[in-house]
């Protein structure tokens, strides 16, 4: 119908010798054009000057984590597959991983994995603290992740007593109350934390390896973080037996039941003495 009519109105003012009334559904179609020429520009423009949008694609790897790629592509790519995308009933994807969880696991010794167990070991390292570094930032520059902070004294300030209230909270129904361990399910377990570094502490809570949660820094603050290692190491480690004898560990029920069964054997001792005399 409009059609119809705008037909006649343009025959109408073509025979007058006047320029037709652009039609409805033809104006309609001119915006739809222009809108699309201004999308293809702002998109040519985009893709022109956002910055390294191709760079994305394909990072150039510093020095560091060249080096790393390299001894990734001998030690690490059977498990972990050409770009750490991981391969099927072999190893994960440390995409995202970050450099803590490498530090953590080569470090300690866990990674290269030597065979398929239940859970990696600690053994001694294969990799120098250098090779670990760039193995590390290999890692960090593929996919990014949590980042272990500088230096080797992680614990500097750090409130001991803090710590040890953190610590029971959070790390002694696996590691135990005096850091020595325990069994988990199904052949795993929380492995003593003696052996372990400032380093590798902090690792271990920012990577959450195996069963261990990830207690990122909005649930345990970088302060909080050093409260906790300055009491690994210095009251755990040092102070073998604080507040009485070794009772294999277990914590307050332990020594509970300990001075129960002492009690209790005195009474019957105490109440048989007492029938004896009468
Ligand atoms: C024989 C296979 C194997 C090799 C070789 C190996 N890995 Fe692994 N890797 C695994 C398996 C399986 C796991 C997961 C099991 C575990 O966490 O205990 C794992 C876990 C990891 C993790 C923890 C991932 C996470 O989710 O936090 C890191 C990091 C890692 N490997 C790095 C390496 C690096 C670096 C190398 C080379 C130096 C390496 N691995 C070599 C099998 C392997
Ligand atoms: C749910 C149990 C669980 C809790 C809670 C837990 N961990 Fe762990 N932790 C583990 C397991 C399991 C491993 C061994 C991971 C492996 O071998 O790959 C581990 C490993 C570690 C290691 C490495 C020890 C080594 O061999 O060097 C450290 C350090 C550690 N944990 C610290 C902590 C701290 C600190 C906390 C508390 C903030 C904590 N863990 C809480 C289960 C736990």
């Amino acid at each position: 119908m409009t059609s119809d009519n705008d037909r006649r109105r343009g025959l109408l003012a073509r025979l007058r010798g006047r320029p037709a009334v652009r039609s409805r559904g033809r104006r309609r179609l001119g915006a739809a054009v222009r809108l699309i020429a201004a999308l293809m520009l702002a998109g040519g423009a985009y893709t022109v000057f956002a910055p390294g949008a191709q760079a994305q694609d394909n990072p150039p790897l510093t020095g560091a984590a060249a080096e790393g790629k390299a001894l990734f592509d001998v030690s690490c790519v059977t498990c972990h597959g050409r770009n750490a995308q991981g391969v099927e009933g072999r190893g994960p994807s440390l995409i995202g991983v970050g450099a803590a969880s490498v530090e953590f696991q080569v470090s300690s010794g866990r990674m290269p994995l030597a065979r398929q167990e239940a859970q990696a070991h600690r053994k001694p390292p294969v990799f120098t603290d250098e090779q670990t570094r760039q193995l590390a930032q290999y890692i960090q520059e593929l996919g990014g992740g949590p980042v272990v902070p500088e230096g080797d004294d992680l614990r500097d300030g750090g409130n001991v007593a803090a710590g040890g209230e953190l610590f029971r909270i959070n790390c002694s129904q696996c590691h135990a109350f005096g850091g020595g361990g325990g069994a988990l399910s199904s052949g795993k377990f929380a492995p003593s934390l003696h052996p372990a570094t400032d380093r590798q502490i902090y690792a271990a809570m920012l990577s959450g390896p195996q069963n261990m949660p990830v207690f990122g820094d909005n649930q345990i603050t970088p302060e909080q973080k050093a409260d906790i290692i300055a009491y690994i190491q210095e009251t755990l480690k040092t102070d073998q037996d604080p507040g009485g004898f070794n009772l294999g560990r277990y914590g307050p029920s332990t020594e509970g039941l300990a001075i129960f069964l002492v009690g209790i054997v005195a009474l019957v001792f105490a109440s048989l003495w007492i029938a004896g005399k009468s």
